[in-house]
């Protein structure tokens, strides 16, 4: 069974709505610039705003075809301002997460609000029995974002994903779920 969410979703401080190409300067401004928030993704920070560009590109994409929902998060008091991402990956009776922040708004609670938002509306829909994420085994504050949205560890994936900043070799994650 196929399932869609939604096209925007509201959170007490948040909106999370689809990315638009004015966004890219912003982000390449706010984080994907930055070595910190790269750490633990699977790019390297970004040289030039082109290679943003190029990034925002295929999520407009992936957003179009259905493939994915890369949300936006802005605050709601500034929609139009990005402070980061959470992309929803479409599996068939599932979703897969990713997410990212802007540093400046690390520490306030704002990705596990909003992915608990998420989680919420997902398993709402007829189609959709889990939503799940992985992490770095090193990761510790994308972990805590998972438990806090009430995602529960499931286990420990060996050799399973490249996290280039850290090694040329595929590293240890940890897997999350929360279903229905
Ligand atoms: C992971 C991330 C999205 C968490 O978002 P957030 O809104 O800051 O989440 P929270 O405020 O709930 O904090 C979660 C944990 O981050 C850590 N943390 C909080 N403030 C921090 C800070 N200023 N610096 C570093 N880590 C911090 C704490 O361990 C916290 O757990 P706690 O609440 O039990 O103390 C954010 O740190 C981020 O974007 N990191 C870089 C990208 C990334 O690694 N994404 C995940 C890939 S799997």
């Amino acid at each position: 069974m196929s399932f869609s969410l939604p096209d925007q979703l509201h959170t007490p401080r948040m909106v999370l709505r689809a990315p638009r190409p004015s966004d890219a300067a912003a982000i390449f401004a706010a984080y994907t610039q930055d070595s910190d928030v790269a750490r633990y993704m699977t790019w390297r920070p970004h040289r030039t705003l082109a290679e943003t560009e190029t990034y925002f590109a295929y999520c407009m994409q992936a957003w179009e075809s259905g493939r994915s929902r890369p949300y936006i998060l802005a605050l709601q008091a500034s929609v139009a301002v990005p402070i980061g991402m959470l992309e929803a990956r479409m599996l068939p009776h599932a979703i897969d997460l990713g997410y990212v922040l802007a540093r400046a708004h690390w520490g306030a609670g704002l990705m596990p609000e909003a992915v608990r938002a998420l989680g919420d509306a997902a398993l709402a829909l007829a189609g959709c029995f889990r939503v799940q994420a992985t992490c770095d085994v090193d990761n510790h504050a994308s972990a805590r974002t998972a438990e806090k949205a009430g995602l529960a560890r499931e286990g420990r994936l060996e050799r399973y994903i490249v996290h280039p900043n850290l090694d040329a070799e595929p590293r240890a994650c940890f897997l999350y779920a929360r279903c229905r």
